[in-house]
């Protein structure tokens, strides 16, 4: 997309981004903002001059509780906020869980946290988003959405064997997807919706990793020891959040909505499939996918 965002990239930070941006008066719900990406978006904004509510499960401070995974906690966040809201980051998230769990309502807990309890928050704040005049939904994905499409036959995992990654894929491609649903719906309401994809980011999330799988990624040597020095692939915190705080708001051109970011820039779109290694693939922003996903997480409301 060519104009306004030509002159950030990879190495862009969240505060570059927001240069001469006065976002006060602007109230904006950052989930999982108590850490890593999140929490590198949520001091960006605040620097910024907005009014930034952080919501974790493990809230310090004046940082609000929710837990993604469980709708009555959604609900109460729901139910608790109060006035417009000028953009919602879905940002929290988990990452490759090795066995199997659930999330209270039964869905497998990765979709569970990383989608479900995401659409719940966006969809029960409509009104508040739709009283901002103007305002803006960034879901943070990945990119394992391009390895595969959306399993609509057996997404909870309950029919064929659970597999951490594929598990995570499935709620990532949904995190694109649910972008891709609100900006079809809500356009009209003035709020637009994107996905950012913060790219590698050495954070918390990485937690559930056995050794092998961080010193494949570089993450540790030989002897298992955290690496001195990441490989050139991985962006900092701050960079990373430069895509999120670029969707949430920078000036974009209308047409940016239900598009797919990364480094500051939209993603190449691509076929996709278990080899490929970035852009985004079209199963990711397919509007019928999206309008099934739509039905299927109403019905699980
Ligand atoms: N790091 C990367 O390389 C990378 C790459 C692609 C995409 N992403 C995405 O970037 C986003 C941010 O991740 P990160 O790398 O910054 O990792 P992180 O530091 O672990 O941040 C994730 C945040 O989500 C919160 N969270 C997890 N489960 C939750 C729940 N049930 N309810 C509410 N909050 C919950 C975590 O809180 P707790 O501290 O309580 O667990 C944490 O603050 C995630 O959506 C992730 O999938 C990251």
């Amino acid at each position: 997309m060519a104009g306004m965002t030509d002159q950030f990239n990879a190495k862009t930070t969240a505060d570059e981004v927001l240069k001469g941006i006065d976002l006060a008066g602007r109230r904006y719900i950052v989930t999982g903002g108590a850490s890593g990406i999140g929490l590198a978006t949520a001091e960006a904004l605040t620097r910024a001059g907005a009014d930034v509510t952080v919501a974790t499960r493990r809230p310090a401070g004046d940082q609000k509780a929710l837990d993604l995974s469980d709708l009555d906690s959604v609900r109460a966040f729901v139910d608790g906020w109060d006035g417009p809201v000028h953009g919602i980051v879905a940002n929290g998230g988990v990452m490759a869980i090795p066995e199997r769990q659930t999330a209270k309502n039964g869905w497998e807990l990765q979709l569970a946290t990383n989608f479900l309890g995401h659409f719940a928050l966006i969809t029960g704040l409509h009104d508040n988003l739709r009283a901002a005049r103007g305002a803006r939904v960034v879901v943070v994905s990945s990119g394992i959405q391009v390895k595969g499409p959306f399993d609509f036959d057996d997404p909870q995992f309950e029919r064929h064997p659970y597999d951490p990654w594929e598990a995570y894929r499935n709620s990532k491609v949904a995190g694109s997807l649910l972008a891709v649903g609100i900006a079809r719906r809500w356009a009209g309401d003035g709020i637009v919706a994107n996905t950012a994809d913060p790219g590698y980011v050495a954070t918390n999330i990485q937690r559930h990793l056995d050794e092998d799988t961080l010193r494949g990624f570089g993450m540790v040597d030989a002897d298992g020891k955290p690496a001195d020095v990441l490989p050139e692939f991985f962006s900092t915190a701050e960079e990373a959040a430069a895509t999120t705080v670029l969707l949430a708001a920078h000036p974009l051109p209308a047409e940016v909505n239900g598009r797919y970011y990364i480094y500051c820039q939209e993603a190449e779109h691509v076929p996709g499939g278990p080899d490929a290694t970035s852009g985004v693939a079209g199963w990711s922003l397919d509007p019928a996918a999206a309008d099934r996903l739509w039905a299927l997480a109403e019905s699980a409301l």
